[in-house]
């Protein structure tokens, strides 16, 4: 049988086969907040023929606004207004609203420190919803005493600590931007964004803890905030106060006059505060993201329709309920962190748990003891994660009782089939159902994701639309394209939660989403539509391989190869070949005791071969240690295409979790 379809146009080969359905369970169906697909696609229909009445009704019911809007979307493309006049606060929506219920006692946020002996846990911290409104609003007092006023921008780069989640909840309460940049960045990451968005206040800690040693968060913004541009100017000098969190105890400096301690602040301020009336579109945060080349990109996202969209995803992909412990690992620093870890969960008035290092540390079971120890129900991690956890093995997740379970997710990349299953027998027990969320920093929240009572899945797809969604698979021309062919994912309305801009560039902002199809928002990602309308995203299209005129996703081909027994992971990525156009080479890292060899190359490009065809054979594997990874874990391909051209790495590895990696894949072929 020919697995291969290609479109008429030069659109992408998808080559993935998976035939596994998997529906809710009926007890899973019968307690979720969406029961059945025939109420999924009620409620989808309305949301599409009547997007505006739609949006309207869930904004009342959802959201508590100070003053009511005007107009629920002015529309410009690509420029769109949500709620247009209307006047609300976030940290309101996510605190305040809940002081005179019964959720007031309810743990908000559950913390987890990282440091620990082996088979221990490790510190903890709890904030009830009151206690957190309390440190909330003494915070945000601490910032005002500090100078901040509305739209001011705040750079925060903290640890994962509970300080993070309040200062960003302080930030919104009085109307401060802040902008997150992930604590694994460098001191020149920190000045480039403080520069990009002329931030006045850094709140930072005098370091944090991971995988055991100390990351001196507060020496890199030390070292940030000396740095000059070519003409000597400070890149910083629009900063005017530095806050300290005290958490590593270890040494630090401290510039009089400008640096001063979170915990000293505290002494000067009340707990009365009250949240800012803001405008519907008034800016939220900024969030800077990569993507694979050029200057990092401020997202911009506002006020009503950011919480709308994020309140409403984690009601209805995570089905919340009173009695969930719901465990995000994202970092507070991704966009999964922001809409996932606070303001999503903390709206719906969950109990949101967060953890301050890494999932091997002291010892590869930590993720499956804070699930034990805290009872978790949901557990929302990312594919690289799952990969991780395969490679080190079930003796770890074995040695804990994850009956809490009721839910599991998945989000930063196309999950392999085999990952998807492992995580669905291992850490599920067969028992939970598993939600593939398909979304971006850009579009705020959850886009293409299964609805856990009422979406059949199938591993490797992110399914159908959200509410209020219209995606479609489109060619070069932007004319959608049959079903089965490959092409590039568009969405085609606004809605709710999409990005506004990119901070101080707007013609970046038309030139990268808004220029690719016209008139609709192009997401960068390739994608099929299968016969039952389900959505696959084969990856970025920069990372589509062209093969003999074959476009080929590397997600598709990566996937395979982990689907033999043998391999940990891999990495698929193009080398110019005079023949073909690109040749296929794919880094491999190996499971635990499995010997490189060359008849094991042979049989890994056979395994690929039979997989998804003879056109996806890799020309060249190469086994490796590991891969390198963004701290996001994400692969970067642009250095890996560099290796496997056999031309020296340029550019940008500041993100690169593991410098040493780098070093070992260049001289680790044989
Ligand atoms: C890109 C966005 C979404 C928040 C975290 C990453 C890829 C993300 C999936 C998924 C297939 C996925 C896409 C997307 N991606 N989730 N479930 N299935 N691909 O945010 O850094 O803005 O990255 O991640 O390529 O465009 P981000």
């Amino acid at each position: 049988m020919d697995k291969t379809k290609v479109a008429a146009t030069k659109n992408i080969t998808s080559l993935s086969q998976e035939t596994r359905v998997f529906p809710p369970s009926k007890e899973f169906s019968k307690r979720a907040h969406i029961r059945s697909m025939s109420e999924y696609r009620k409620l989808y229909n309305e949301s599409i023929k009547s997007p505006e009445k739609f949006w309207a009704k869930q904004a009342k019911n959802e959201v508590v606004w100070f003053a009511p809007w005007k107009k629920v979307l002015q529309w410009k493309a690509p420029h769109a207004k949500w709620f247009v006049g209307g006047k609300l606060n976030v940290s309101y929506n996510c605190l305040d609203k809940h002081l005179n219920t019964p959720t007031a006692n309810k743990a908000a946020l559950i913390w987890e420190g990282e440091p620990a002996s082996p088979g221990r846990a490790g510190e903890e911290r709890v904030f009830t919803y009151k206690q957190l409104h309390r440190e909330v609003c003494l915070f945000a007092n601490v910032l005002k005493r500090n100078g901040i006023k509305k739209g001011d921008r705040i750079i925060i780069y903290l640890p994962m600590i509970p300080e993070a989640a309040i200062a960003m909840l302080a930030c919104t309460r009085i109307g401060a931007i802040h902008s997150v940049v992930f604590g694994g960045f460098s001191a020149q990451s920190v000045a480039d964004r403080v520069f990009d968005c002329q931030a006045k206040m850094v709140i930072t800690s005098d370091g944090g803890f991971r995988r055991g040693s100390i990351v001196p968060l507060k020496k890199n913004v030390d070292e940030a905030l000396a740095i000059k541009d070519a003409q000597g100017v400070s890149l910083t000098k629009t900063i005017e106060k530095v806050i300290v969190v005290r958490r590593a105890n270890n040494d630090i400096h401290i510039e009089e006059g400008r640096d001063v301690w979170w915990h000293r602040e505290l002494e000067y301020v009340n707990a009365n505060c009250p949240a800012e009336k803001m405008d519907s579109e008034a800016p939220l945060f900024i969030l800077y993201t990569s993507g694979s080349t050029g200057k990092p990109k401020g997202i911009l996202h506002t006020t009503g329709g950011y919480l709308l969209g994020a309140k409403m995803t984690s009601k209805y992909v995570f089905d919340l309920q009173e009695t969930d412990v719901y465990w995000c690992t994202a970092d507070i620093g991704w966009v999964t962190g922001h809409s996932y870890v606070v303001y999503g969960p903390l709206a719906n008035g969950a109990t949101s748990l967060m953890y301050e290092g890494a999932p091997n540390f002291p010892e590869p079971d930590r993720f499956w003891r804070i699930i034990e120890k805290y009872g978790v129900t949901i557990l929302y991690t990312a594919p690289t994660a799952i990969r991780a956890f395969m490679k080190w093995g079930v003796e770890w997740p074995k040695k804990h009782n994850l009956t809490s379970l009721r839910l599991l997710g998945s989000v930063g990349e196309p999950i392999n089939p085999e990952a998807w299953i492992w995580y669905h027998e291992v850490i599920g027990g067969k028992r939970c159902p598993i939600v593939d969320t398909w979304w971006q920093t850009e579009t705020g929240g959850i886009m293409i994701s299964p609805l856990p009572g009422a979406t059949p899945t199938k591993p490797g797809t992110a399914t159908l639309p959200f509410f209020g969604i219209v995606p479609e698979v489109v060619d070069d021309q932007g004319k959608a394209v049959p079903k089965n062919c490959g092409g590039k994912l568009v969405i085609r309305k606004p809605w709710p939660n999409m990005l506004r801009g990119i901070w101080g560039d707007p013609k970046r902002f038309v030139e990268t989403y808004w220029s690719e199809v016209k008139g609709s928002y192009f997401t960068g990602d390739g994608c099929r539509q299968d016969k039952d309308g389900y959505f696959w995203i084969v990856g970025r299209i920069d990372d589509v391989l062209n093969v003999a005129g074959h476009r080929i996703g590397t997600a598709e081909v990566e996937s395979a190869m982990v689907s033999n027994l043998k391999v940990a992971e891999a990495a698929a990525v193009g080398r110019p070949d005079e023949l073909k156009g690109q040749a296929l080479v794919v880094f491999v890292t190996l499971k635990t005791g499995v010997q490189a060899s060359q008849s094991l190359r042979e049989e890994l490009r056979n395994h690929v071969g039979k997989e998804i065809g003879a056109v996806a054979k890799p020309d060249d594997i190469r086994f490796a240690e590991a891969l390198p990874k963004t701290r996001s874990g994400k692969i970067m391909r642009r250095l890996l295409k560099q290796i496997a051209s056999g031309i020296e790495i340029k550019g940008d590895t500041t993100t690169l979790e593991d410098l040493s990696v780098l070093a070992k894949l260049s001289s680790s072929d044989e």
